[in-house]
């Protein structure tokens, strides 16, 4: 039986990189040695680390000013390490907050220094982005404005970043990044934890403007310090060695299928398609997020009580289908679209879930 993963992250691989993996596992490159195995001072490993920075660099079009790090500690570090180093005792940052790992990130900045809500859509029970398109004037004690570009619990996502004037823009981009286009120069710096479109967990991104990183704060421990992992090319110590050749297995990937607007292009296809039968469905699906704020990456939906849902869920799971329960905060379902997760897959889903609608309504 097919099986069909929607899991919110750690999540769906491409099969294809999957079986590249599982080739070479005992003998990498004619190494005869896995990957799990190299130095990571061995030429061999600091192939498939400078690979993958140069592919990033070139799906994403991130221009020569901007640095490529590949760090520990997953987005949650980043929440940290984001205000450890760009705040300091005379300035404050704004968060705009649009869910729960954006509740996170300003809660760690708080612990750092000073930080305060820009936006916020808690009221709502974050169904929509706040209504932020530009951010102009704000006071110039503002380190930075940050914000989370995809929210994977309430399946919400930003369509336009914010215009800022000299205000850096910091954003987490753990569950959205490398599935559309954007301009990375809109942005002093963003990070990604890789495990839903990038590769497996144990590796995040940060992609950061090097003028930027020059403000960066020199009185904090030197593991937390972006300098140190910009001055040793993220080899300043281990770095989760198999992770990234992971994560360059997938970026070859994503080059395979056309690169960027091709992933897009499909991404939109898979989202219109799942909201398309959850918008006929005569109201048995209840769609999360209000739909200009809807996510093509998590798409997080209701049925009319808690009985059906769990009903739902054993059925979808009888029928091969992995990962759609919502997220504990929320409750619910959510089904999500990253990358890897082939059209195929959101096809039978929907012919389930109308199965399942006209059997149970
Ligand atoms: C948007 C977002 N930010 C941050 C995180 C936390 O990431 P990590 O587990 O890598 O710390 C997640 C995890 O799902 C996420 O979806």
């Amino acid at each position: 039986m097919a099986r069909f993963n929607f899991n919110p992250g750690p999540a769906a691989l491409p099969k294809s990189v999957l079986e590249t993996a599982q080739k070479e596992f005992t003998n990498y490159d004619s190494t005869h040695m896995s990957v799990l195995e190299l130095s990571h001072r061995s030429k061999s490993y600091e192939d498939i680390h400078f690979e993958a920075v140069k592919r990033l660099r070139s799906l994403l079009d991130i221009p020569e000013q901007y640095e490529v790090l590949f760090l520990q500690g997953g987005a949650s570090q980043q929440f940290a390490m984001v205000p450890m180093n760009f705040l300091n005792s005379e300035q404050s940052a704004s968060y705009i907050v649009s869910g729960s790992w954006s509740e996170k990130a300003l809660k760690e900045a708080k612990s750092i220094g000073q930080a305060e809500i820009y936006a916020s859509t808690k009221d709502t029970n974050y169904t929509k982005i706040p209504d932020v398109h530009s951010i102009q004037n704000i006071n110039e004690k503002t380190a930075y404005v940050h914000l989370t570009s995809n929210n994977t619990i309430y399946g919400t996502q930003w369509r336009d970043f914010p215009e800022t004037d000299t205000t850096p823009l910091i954003a987490d981009m753990s569950s959205d990044i490398l599935s559309r286009r954007f301009d990375v120069r809109s942005f002093s710096l963003f990070y990604a934890g890789a495990q839903k479109n990038l590769g497996p967990s144990g590796v995040t991104v940060v992609v950061a403007d090097r003028q930027f990183l020059e403000k960066s704060r020199k009185d904090i421990p030197t593991i937390f310090s972006y300098q140190t992992h910009v001055e040793k090319h993220s080899l300043y110590h281990t770095p989760p060695t198999f992770s990234i050749y992971m994560l360059n297995l997938v970026l070859k990937w994503v080059e395979e299928q056309g690169g960027i607007d091709a992933i897009e292009s499909l991404n939109k296809q898979k989202a219109e398609k799942l909201y398309d039968a959850i918008d006929h469905s005569n109201n048995f699906y209840k769609g999360h997020a209000e739909v200009a704020s809807r996510s093509a990456m998590n798409v997080t939906f209701t049925l009319e009580n808690k009985e059906l849902e769990e009903l739902f869920l054993q059925e979808a799971e009888e029928a091969g289908f992995s990962g759609l329960k919502g997220h504990r905060s929320v409750g619910g379902l959510r089904a999500s679209l990253y990358n890897a997760v082939p059209l195929e897959a959101v096809n039978a889903l929907c012919s389930f879930m109308d199965d399942f609608r006209h059997r149970h309504q």
